[in-house]
């Protein structure tokens, strides 16, 4: 079986729904309220697992109720947890707001545990990371780690995938480790310092990622799809309609998961790019992040008729 391992968070999702944010110092009444599992990484690793990948989730958790949500979701998932666990710190949690007419979010995140892992977690991690066909991380761990795991991976056989979220300054020389770096418009902005609002923009913006070393680049583009350029081809894939949007929060993850699974495949980059975008799709039509992630059924379904 395919094997994919993710670096990355786990979250508790505390989401809110509202008409909008409160300003400073007022109280508003929200239309809904729903916990449930999250953090980029974690909701990566999901997807993957759901999609059909042999998944692995290197992480740190804390000892308390939100770390018992990150073991169920990955029991249920199939996600091999390869974690520490810390008393004296929280697991992760991430505030969600999500706008009630258009279903688009706003999020803090506080990773607690994750955010004190080193690059002494990823030595002890090293054959697993090697040895992966897709090794995939973001950046809600610190910069620190994110970097090592990618230089690991990139000797070794995986192929590397960089979800640059959210967006962080890198060290120079780190796209070059990435076979794939995968931001949204916002990301690939504080990348490339390209506005990203059409889709030439966003052929610019992947054109300077991949002159910066990134093998290819493919920028996820909301409403307008995702578009892929290795430095000779471009391939685009329009948005697919899974039934309505419910909720895009955690859709990039579907789509990181989704593309992670098929890549561990032996996909190759345009197959890869519809059946992520078929993930993800499928993802927003359903409430929370994890939860919402689609079995593989559900996608070849969603392909066979797209
Ligand atoms: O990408 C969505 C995720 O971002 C949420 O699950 C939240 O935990 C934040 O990490
Ligand atoms: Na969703």
């Amino acid at each position: 079986m395919s094997r994919v391992v993710v670096l990355g968070v786990f979250n508790a999702d505390v989401a809110f729904r509202a008409d909008r944010l409160p300003k400073m110092g007022e109280t508003i009444h929200g239309k809904s309220f729903h916990l449930g599992p999250g953090g980029k990484g974690s909701n990566q690793a999901v997807a993957a697992a759901r999609a059909g990948a042999d998944t692995h989730m290197i992480t740190r958790l804390g000892k308390d109720a939100f770390a018992e949500m990150a073991l169920e979701i990955w029991r249920d998932a199939g996600v091999t947890p390869v974690i520490t666990r810390h008393a004296d710190r929280s697991t992760g949690s991430a505030f969600i707001f999500i706008e009630e007419h258009s279903g688009n979010n706003a999020i803090i995140i506080a990773p607690g545990a994750a955010a004190s892992m080193t690059n002494a977690d990823i030595d002890e991690r090293a054959k697993l990371i090697s040895e992966a066909d897709v090794f995939v991380t973001q950046f809600e761990q610190p910069m620190g780690p994110a970097h090592h795991a990618l230089e690991i991976a990139h000797k070794g056989r995986a192929i590397t995938v960089l979800n640059p979220a959210p967006a962080m300054d890198m060290p120079e020389g780190m796209l070059a480790l990435c076979d794939y770096v995968t931001p949204n418009e916002s990301e690939a902005e504080a990348l490339t310092g390209i506005k990203v609002v059409s889709l030439d923009d966003a052929q610019q913006a992947a054109m300077a990622l991949v002159a910066r070393g990134a093998g290819a680049a493919i920028l996820t583009l909301g409403e307008k799809g995702a578009l892929f350029h290795n430095g000779s081809e471009t391939v685009h894939v329009p948005v697919m309609n899974a039934g309505g949007v419910a909720d895009t929060s955690g859709a990039g993850d579907a789509f990181n998961g989704g593309l992670a699974a098929a890549l561990a495949r032996g996909k190759a980059p345009e197959e890869a790019l519809r059946f992520a975008a078929a993930t993800a799709a499928i993802s927003v039509t359903r409430h929370g992040t994890a939860p919402s992630m689609p079995s593989e059924a559900e996608i070849q379904a969603l392909l066979a008729r797209s």
